[in-house]
């Protein structure tokens, strides 16, 4: 790939920005923030890492939109992080009109870019986005389910002992609290996690990922994660740009799958060099067909309240 813009250098855009450009993602990278200084600061500290890491991406930084311009990719973190007592619907309002502003310049200046919404409430987000460009539903992705599935592989690492490299997760369905953990199709090398953990310990587990996100921002009182969700959005962005056609949950438009349309939900998806190329559709047993159909209506509520 070209050329990736990242809107927003809080700690998540920074960290992806590292990332991408430390794995030579692409060849430019740009930050794009409101404070010109803060943009262009970050920038040029991650450009002057090159030498010791070794790579030769391009970083720059600023506030000024025609920055993105050509951009094939354009990450957006930006808007204000969950607080602790904040709750989704405050972020929505908060997070809809930056994500807006940012949408108008991403087709003026990319009009031919994908675009992977990391903002919360990202499913709610990702929903407007695609709304509001009206393309292909194709190009308009948001992360969830890798940043939720690997919070599961670590967690199951940790009960077990095993080596976290054999260990699969899968969690689909809203980012939030009513997210659906599907042990079923959680495997270590290939052999179901529920052949080497008891019911009761998966249910801790599964919560424990559901909370995944709300335990660090308690823990760190005035920050939400982002060492976890910057290597997630790495994972998908290498998946586009070595069009790997890889199988990883992300937020996708759905058109019928899951028996649901017209909602932007988490769902394991084939992404590959032109975004999210196919949703594969699991068989899902009764009590997980309930506990997604749960998690949409919570996601449908909330897409609806934004009008
Ligand atoms: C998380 C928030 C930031 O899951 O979405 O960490």
């Amino acid at each position: 790939m070209e050329k990736i813009t990242v809107v927003g250098p809080g700690r998540v855009g920074e960290s992806t920005a590292q990332i991408l450009a430390k794995e030579e993602l692409c060849r430019e990278l740009v930050l794009l923030g409101r404070q010109e200084g803060v943009a262009r600061g970050i920038a040029l500290d991650i450009q002057e890492s090159a030498p010791l890491f070794g790579f030769d991406t391009r970083v720059t930084g600023g506030a000024d939109p025609a920055l993105m311009a050509g951009s094939d990719l354009v990450i957006i973190t930006a808007g204000a992080p969950r607080k602790p007592g904040m709750s989704r619907a405050d972020l929505r309002d908060a997070n809809l009109p930056v994500i807006t502003t940012i949408l108008d310049q991403v087709m003026h200046y990319a009009p031919q870019a994908m675009v992977l919404i990391v903002s919360n409430p990202v499913d709610v987000l990702t929903y407007h986005a695609w709304r509001h460009t009206g393309w292909a539903r194709q190009r308009v992705f948001g992360l969830s389910g890798v940043l939720d599935s690997a919070r599961m592989a670590s967690f199951i690492a940790l009960e077990t002992g095993f080596s976290v490299k054999d260990i699969t997760a899968l969690v689909i369905g809203g980012h939030g609290d009513t997210m659906v953990p599907l042990p079923r199709y959680t495997c270590i090398n290939g052999i179901p996690v529920t052949h080497f953990l008891p019911p009761d310990i998966i249910a801790r587990l599964v919560e424990h990922t559901r909370q995944g996100g709300a335990e660090i921002l308690a823990l760190k009182e005035n920050s939400s994660a982002y060492d976890s969700p910057a290597a997630a959005i790495a994972t998908m962005v290498d998946a586009l740009v070595h069009r790997r056609r890889r199988v990883l949950p992300c937020v996708a438009m759905l058109d019928g799958e899951y028996g649901q349309r017209d909602i932007a939900f988490g769902v394991p998806a084939i992404l590959g060099g032109t975004g999210v190329e196919k949703v594969v559709e699991l068989p899902l047993t009764e009590e997980e067909k309930e506990a997604v159909r749960r998690s949409a209506e919570q996601v449908r509520a909330s897409i609806g309240a934004t009008g």
